[in-house]
């Protein structure tokens, strides 16, 4: 070959070489965590350092907008940050929750740096508390964690650990301050995707942009004298094969006065809903992605640390991924309004067959096996209810799923009515 019919070969392949090398400079500089690039840390921070304000100090647009979080009071339909008190925007509570503590205190949740102050400040805290309940209110934790060992730090008395805690919620309960990336901090998460067969460390960055909510945005329970923070996520983590595990265990959190029903109390299952296939999950959205929408401050693009409602913020919030941001957030309403009406519906149904059971045992004469029966599927009913109810978004981040739960939740309650209606003589 000559040397004219080489040349264009050799340029051809030079080309392909530095194409290749620049791809691999441009997905290696996207990797990268956006404050390392260049900017040089101003100070040491300490592994696990509870107080944010020292991270602030390396990191001052997350530090600036974590404290908006404090303040931000606005209210939307369902959710929003204002501490309205459920009991009385839906009175039907009162009964479904009676003898327990959220049938006398449940306020709406609000900002991350609220958390300590509210948790302090709920009627539902007593004496016999555990300090189990400060699990994901405060950054003091993963050190306490690592001092105490979650055991001891959960065997503790709510009022006696209370002395140790000192921080709201702050960037040692999602950051790593060596290398800031987002790490697994509760212990209980740890174990619970063990249990499962999944080690945190090998997901991927859009992974670890919802895991690391699940540090606290799931249903958990206190396992055994100990009080020990257990998510119920051996088995998988929808809403049978949560209810089988707390069936299995014999589990309750308390027995209905009404009805006599050992009863299971969800709280916020936020990952579990989202991640039961919903669409934007499937299509690989994070939780951060809504929540944490990336902002410009001048030449510096940032996440939001203001976590609130995306409907405060749509135009960011959905505004990256939805050109039309008004049909998006409409749709919202749509789903929040059918949901929170079969959710009112599934209510209706749970209290029917709480009265029916009530008065089918007040009756000595009745049936007692068919009324166990009744109080089974009571169980079974109010326990995927408050799947739904206890959740954050009023169905949005997974209407499917979630009418579906409702769906079954009503279907349960009807026929606990009916067994008990079936018991009397
Ligand atoms: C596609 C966007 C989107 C994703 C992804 C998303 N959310 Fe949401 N989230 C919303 C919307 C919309 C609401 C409803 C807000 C309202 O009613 O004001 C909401 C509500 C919430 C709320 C209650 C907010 C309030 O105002 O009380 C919490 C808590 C929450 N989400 C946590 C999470 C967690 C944790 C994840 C991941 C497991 C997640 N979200 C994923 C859009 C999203
Ligand atoms: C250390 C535990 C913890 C972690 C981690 C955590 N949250 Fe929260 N989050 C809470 C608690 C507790 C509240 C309620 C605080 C209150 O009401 O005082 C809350 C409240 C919220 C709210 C409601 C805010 C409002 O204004 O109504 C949203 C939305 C939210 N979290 C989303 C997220 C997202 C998204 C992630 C992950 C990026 C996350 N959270 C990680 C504990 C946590
Ligand atoms: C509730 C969890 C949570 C808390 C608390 C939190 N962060 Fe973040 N942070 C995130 C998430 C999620 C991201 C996005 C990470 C990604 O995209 O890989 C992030 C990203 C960052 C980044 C990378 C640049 C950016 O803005 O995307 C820095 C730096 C950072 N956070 C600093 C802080 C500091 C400092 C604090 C405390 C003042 C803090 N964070 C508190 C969850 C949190
Ligand atoms: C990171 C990208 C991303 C963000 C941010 C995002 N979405 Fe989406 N959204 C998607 C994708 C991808 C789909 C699926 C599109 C499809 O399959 O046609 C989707 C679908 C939807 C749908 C249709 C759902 C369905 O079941 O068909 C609605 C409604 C929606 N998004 C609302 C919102 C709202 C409201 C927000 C802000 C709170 C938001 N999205 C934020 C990526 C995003």
């Amino acid at each position: 070959m000559n040397r004219s019919k080489m040349i264009p070969i050799i340029l051809s392949v030079i080309i392909i070489i530095l194409a290749g090398a620049v791809v691999l400079l441009l997905i290696f500089m996207k990797n990268q965590p956006v404050e390392t690039r260049g900017v040089p840390a101003l100070i040491e921070i300490a592994a696990m350092e509870p107080d944010s304000e020292q991270w602030g100090v390396n990191f001052p647009n997350q530090y600036s907008t974590l404290l908006l979080t404090e303040s931000n009071n606005a209210r939307t339909a369902y959710g929003g940050s204002e501490p309205v008190q459920k009991l009385e925007v839906d009175p039907r509570l009162v009964t479904l929750f009676a003898g327990y503590g959220f049938s006398k205190d449940y306020k709406e949740d609000r900002g991350h740096m609220n958390a300590l102050t509210d948790v302090r400040g709920t009627a539902r805290v007593n004496e016999t508390t555990p300090g189990t309940c400060y699990s994901c209110k405060s950054s003091s934790n993963p050190m306490l964690w690592a001092e105490m060992g979650m055991a001891e730090y959960d065997k503790t008395l709510f009022s006696e650990l209370g002395a140790r805690i000192e921080e709201p919620i702050g960037c040692a309960n999602c950051h790593e301050a060596e290398t800031m990336r987002l790490i697994v901090t509760n212990p209980a998460l740890e174990e619970a995707l063990k249990a499962q067969g999944k080690d945190w460390t090998s997901f991927t960055r859009q992974e670890m942009r919802s895991v690391v909510c699940a540090n606290c945005h799931v249903e958990y329970y206190f396992k055994g004298e100990g009080k020990y923070l257990t998510f119920p996520w051996a088995g998988g983590t929808s809403i049978e094969a949560i209810e089988a595990y707390y069936d299995n265990y014999e589990f309750t959190d308390w027995t209905h006065p009404d009805s006599g029903t050992q009863m299971v109390k969800m709280q916020h299952p936020d990952y579990e809903l989202f991640t039961a296939g919903s669409t934007h999950f499937n299509a690989g959205v994070a939780c951060a992605d809504c929540h944490m929408p990336y902002t410009r401050d001048g030449s510096v693009k940032f996440s939001s640390h203001d976590v609130h409602s995306p409907l405060l913020n749509p135009a960011t919030a959905c505004g990256a991924c939805h050109t039309d941001v008004g049909y998006v957030t409409s749709q919202v309403t749509i789903i929040q309004d059918k949901v929170a009406a079969t959710m009112y519906a599934a209510e209706d149904a749970i209290i029917d067959a709480i009265a029916a059971i009530q008065s089918a045992d007040a009756n000595s004469r009745s049936d007692g096996a068919l009324i166990e029966e009744a109080r089974a599927l009571h169980r079974s009913a109010q326990l995927r209810w408050d799947f739904i109810a206890a959740e954050n978004s009023m169905g949005f981040h997974n209407p499917e799923e979630a009418l579906r739960i409702l769906a079954s939740a009503t279907d349960l309650a009807r026929q606990a009515q009916l067994k008990a209606v079936q018991a009397l003589p």
